[in-house]
């Protein structure tokens, strides 16, 4: 298995991705700790596409909790009827937010975030988890993130 992230970062996004996925599969194959798995793998979206926030929570009873992230410190519990992450819960969709300031409902966690994109995590039909990443930058987040996110929290998903 790999420990380090190689990653060109001039590379296209889309070649970011294509080249960070892998690296996250050969990181946690033959590993079967949600804790440890979920830790590398926003350790490595963060080194591989320097997002300002990028995190899961998972569904513990009726909320989501707050689990391995890189970035600032975050609200901690998330009630499925709130926020973006809560949206994506019960639409179990992925929610790309231009204008976090636009979005009705949505939780600042840090002021600083102006963007975001969350991908539900979906195990046997149920949502499991969301993955939830921020910008400081307006509209940062397209359909190549969601592609991607989308594929990769299939992989996330065999944890749970
Ligand atoms: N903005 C999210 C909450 C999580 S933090 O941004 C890390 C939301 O509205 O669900």
């Amino acid at each position: 298995m790999t420990e380090t992230i190689n990653i060109d970062l001039q590379s296209s996004k889309a070649d970011k991705y294509k080249a960070l996925l892998p690296q996250i599969q050969a990181l946690t194959t033959g590993e079967t700790d949600l804790i440890a798995n979920l830790a590398n793998t926003v350790a490595a979206l963060k080194q591989g596409l320097n997002f300002f926030w990028v995190g899961f929570y998972v569904v513990k009873g009726n909320e989501l909790v707050l689990a391995p992230f890189q970035g600032t410190v975050a609200c901690v519990r998330i009630p499925f009827s709130r926020g973006v992450c809560g949206t994506s819960y019960r639409t179990a969709k992925t929610l790309i937010v231009p204008d976090v300031e636009q979005f009705e409902g949505h939780i600042a966690c840090s002021s600083a975030s102006r963007s975001e994109i969350v991908v539900p995590v979906i195990k046997n039909g149920q949502v499991v988890a969301v993955l939830d990443v921020d910008s400081t930058e307006l509209n940062d987040f397209d359909l190549t993130d969601q592609q991607y996110l989308e594929e990769l929290a299939e992989w996330v998903s065999q944890w749970f």
